[in-house]
């Protein structure tokens, strides 16, 4: 995949219409985790350097055409000020908006407009158009969204000339790395709540890994489908006969297929829950199962920690309750400790290393993106990244 690079393309003195992916997690309006918007700085910076007026186009969580109050950007404009110590102009107004000659506007999120994730491309289309007028160059730099085909995303890449920012190219060449050459073993960890956002990826990675952790709510269905009791733990049913054909699949691959074999189980999903450990095959039927077991995080890590490149994207348990965040802990520590790559991918995960007190130099690289990831690595097209090539 060849893309144009930020240094490919002149933006001197240029007005750049700038796509960040500035999706950060806010706790009543407070940013708890500003990993995304440090990741955009290198590329604003760039186009400060060259003097280039930038209006920055961002979404936050999806109010769907629907102006939301709390998923404003308003706390974003400030925090990117502070980071930036450059003034952030905010602009309530996203169409016909008066955008300053110079420096940074950022636009109020643009999933405020319908026509920005419209399925209709005429609607799409005429949102990049107005969006257009503020810009002679469009540069794409929010790497969590280039999996959607929305206006800010992908049609503005067909109206105006445009290049690929930093983040963006960083996190294509990371997994590029593990997609075309990745140095063995290979181990991938998955975790997150769902089966169905992963099954196109873990069915994908059978082909190619030898390890193949899976924890997270997801897990129970894998136990479900093995044949055990999961008491009150999150299951998707309709996904077992899927889940028995995978675990079929690994075995005939030849591919270690991680499941844990003890549980962390609580009567609620509560952090003052008290905890209980149990074996995998034994869960009480009144209980939920909450993380990982220690003796399955100590397995995933002995087993992670030895490859040469580890994948992770999606928490072990629920990380954000005490009680229930060893899982995720141990499996975060295994990756610090592996002498390849090691790949954080997804907000949710990244947000949960830096919660749980490491620090981003620890792994070898945080990708800001969740699905976005995930899907390059299913091996699908990214229309965000294909519009660019
Ligand atoms: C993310 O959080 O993964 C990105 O910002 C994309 O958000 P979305 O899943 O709402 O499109």
């Amino acid at each position: 995949m060849k893309i144009a690079t930020l240094e490919s393309i002149d933006v001197r003195g240029k007005r750049v219409l700038l796509r960040c992916d500035l999706n950060v997690p806010l706790n009543e309006g407070v940013i708890t985790d500003d990993g995304r918007i440090r990741a955009s700085l290198p590329t604003i910076r760039y186009l400060l350097e060259k003097g280039a007026a930038i209006v920055i186009v961002a979404h936050l969580g999806r109010p769907k055409g629907e102006r939301k109050a709390e998923l404003s950007l308003a706390p974003v404009a400030k925090r990117l000020s502070e980071l930036l110590g450059v003034e952030v102009d905010f602009s309530e107004t996203i169409i016909g908006a008066k955008i300053k000659p110079s420096g940074i506007t950022l636009l109020e999120n643009i999933r405020y407009e319908a026509g920005e994730t419209s399925k209709d491309e005429k609607e799409r289309e005429a949102l990049a158009k107005e969006l257009a007028t503020y810009a002679d160059i469009f540069i794409s730099d929010g790497f969590g969204a280039v999996h959607r085909k929305h206006a800010s995303v992908y049609d503005i890449a067909k109206i105006l000339p445009h290049a690929a920012g930093y983040l963006v190219s960083a996190e294509v060449e990371v997994l590029q790395k593990l997609t075309q050459s990745p140095e063995r073993p290979y181990g991938v960890a998955l975790g997150g709540s769902k089966v169905s956002d992963k099954i196109g990826v873990i069915a994908n990675l059978l082909e190619k890994v030898d390890v193949l952790a899976i924890g997270g709510g997801m897990l129970f269905t894998f136990l479900a489908a093995q044949g055990h009791e999961i008491g009150k733990s999150l299951v998707e049913s309709d996904l077992i006969p899927t889940v028995k054909e995978i675990m079929a699949r690994a075995e005939k691959l030849g591919v270690k297929l991680l499941l844990p074999t003890d549980i962390v189980v609580a009567l609620e999903f509560a952090a003052d829950s008290k905890p209980t450990i149990v074996s995998a095959d034994a869960i009480p039927s009144d209980q939920m199962g909450l993380d990982i077991g220690p003796e399955s995080a100590k397995d995933f890590a002995d087993s992670l920690s030895k490859c040469k490149t580890v994948f992770w994207n999606g928490p072990m348990g629920v990380f954000e309750f005490r009680n229930f965040s060893n899982g995720t802990k141990v499996v975060a520590d295994s990756l610090t400790r592996v002498s390849g790559i090691s790949v954080v991918g997804g907000g949710d995960s990244a947000a949960a290393v830096r919660k749980l007190g490491f620090k981003d130099s620890d792994f070898g690289y945080i990708s800001t993106g969740g699905g976005a990831s995930l899907e390059y690595l299913e091996g699908k097209q990214l229309p965000g990244l294909e519009v660019l090539q």
